[in-house]
């Protein structure tokens, strides 16, 4: 018989692993504690902004026409606890208020409102980021609190998906990672990801510290490529150099690669900066803190790419105070594609410039109401051309397809200065050059 599958949590994780679930052909029920979500859920609508997403739940949600039924959400962890063989943690485990230190408040609570109605066997497997030795501790906890005892087991599978992403990434995973202690365990698990192995994907069997430690350092590896070639960006911009090419030159490498260098306000959302501070935080009670130093440089190197687009816009206007000058702002989100905000370089920015004087106008293709709800007292305007309207400078600040495709020759006859500066070397500053504008971008020459 098909293995049944529940999903706890049902965050951009969550909700994209159920409905890849229901996907590879699984009776699949999903639990969130906010009624709200589930709901939407089962309208068929996701509560974010994620491509693909919306039309693969309609695919199964039962109840919507011409879906396969084979996907439920509900709010009652005892169902959820009847239903499931496996069940994936997939809540969320934001940084600590005022620490750097992961908060596992949403992992536990959800373990132990599912743990005392394990009454049979059962594979509880964590997929969210947690600190390394969490899923050890989570293990006994389990044992201790499942009417089952040791039918009721746990594993660990990080998820690697990557926002405006998250479907392909999941029904294709590059890797599928699980730590187990038991054969049962990787037995259930191979039944789980059969296709994507079939289809290719590797399959890397481990243990748990290892299966935790994969996630933080890969997420470690990629802010540090990103610090990487902003570290250069800064040495082009003294030394008269190029970034960009320096990127394409190096990428050629093949040990080097071209992803993830793209130099330029830096990187943010919910993952990346909490999870390299997390690690941080984890690395130093487990004594080897040391061994984690360079990360700290890497989040300085980070967080200072916002504070130069600050003052690359300063110059820009002159180089006096930000008081009335006008500035557009294109691009709210911290990646293209999705429509949040956490963290968002480009909101940060934005934030900055105002709070020093600037009248901000922003415009996101997608990030507008999460945008308008963190930072209510930025202006907001419907479509780039409106957020340009007499603007003394344009900033770049979210690598939409959208804003790639502008025609410099029409904004330009609605800005009061025709000075675009691009947060993200994204733009082609030949066109714009061509079409009268000053361009500017972190680590590139003047003109
Ligand atoms: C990341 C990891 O990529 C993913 O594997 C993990 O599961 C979750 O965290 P995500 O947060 O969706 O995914 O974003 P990602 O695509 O990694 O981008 C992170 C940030 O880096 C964005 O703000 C992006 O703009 C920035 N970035 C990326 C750069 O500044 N330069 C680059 O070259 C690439």
């Amino acid at each position: 018989m098909a293995l049944k599958i529940t999903v706890i949590g049902t965050g951009y994780l969550g909700a994209t692993h159920a409905a890849a679930m229901a996907e590879l052909g699984f009776e699949v029920l999903g639990l969130d504690v906010v009624p709200e979500k589930i709901e939407m859920l089962q309208r068929g609508e996701v509560p974010m902004y994620e491509p693909g997403l919306e039309d693969l739940l309609r695919r199964h949600v039962a109840g919507l026409e011409g879906s396969s039924g084979r996907l439920r959400f509900t709010t009652d962890f005892p169902e959820v606890a009847a239903f499931g063989d496996v069940h994936f943690l997939c809540v969320n485990t934001p940084q600590k208020h005022g620490e750097y230190a992961c908060d596992m408040s949403y992992v536990e609570s959800a373990l132990a409102s599912l743990a005392p109605h394990l009454r049979g066997p059962a594979l509880v497997v964590g997929k969210s980021t947690v600190p390394v030795g969490s899923a050890d501790r989570l293990a006994a906890y389990l044992a201790e609190h499942a009417p089952a005892g040791g039918d009721a087991e746990l594993a660990w599978n990080p998820e690697f998906l990557r926002e405006g992403f998250a479907v392909r990434d999941t029904l294709h995973p590059d890797r599928i990672v699980v730590g187990v202690r038991s054969e049962r365990a990787e037995k259930l698990l191979r039944e789980v990801y059969a296709t994507p192995v079939e289809e290719g994907s590797p399959f890397v069997v481990t243990d748990f510290p290892t299966a935790e430690l994969v996630k933080t350092s890969a997420n470690s590896f990629l802010a540090t490529k990103i610090s990487f070639i902003n570290a250069m960006a800064e040495v082009c911009e003294a030394a008269d150099g190029d970034v960009a090419k320096l990127a394409e030159a190096i990428g050629y490498d093949d040990r080097i690669g071209r992803k993830f260098l793209r130099a330029g306000i830096g990187f943010g959302g919910g993952c990346l900066p909490k999870d390299i501070r997390a690690f941080m935080a984890r690395a130093g009670e487990l004594g080897a803190d040391q061994a984690l130093t360079f990360l700290r440089e890497i989040d300085s190197i980070n967080m200072r790419q916002r504070g130069r687009m600050v003052e690359l816009t300063r110059q820009a206007l002159g180089g006096g105070p930000f008081l009335g000058k006008r500035v557009a702002v294109l691009g709210a989100t911290f990646k293209p594609d999705s429509d949040d905000v956490r963290d968002s370089p480009a909101l940060n920015v934005a934030g900055q410039v105002h709070l020093q004087g600037a009248q901000v106008t922003v415009y996101d293709p997608k990030g507008m109401d999460n945008a308008r709800r963190l930072f209510p007292t930025l202006g907001y305007a419907d479509s780039a051309l409106e957020a340009v309207r007499g603007a003394d400078v344009v900033l770049h600040l979210t690598e939409w397809r959208e804003f790639r495709e502008l025609d410099p020759q029409v904004l330009g006859e609605a800005v009061s200065a025709k000075v675009v500066l691009d947060g993200r070397n994204a733009l082609d500053p030949e066109v714009w050059r061509k079409a009268g504008w000053t361009y500017r971008a972190m680590g590139r020459p003047t003109a």
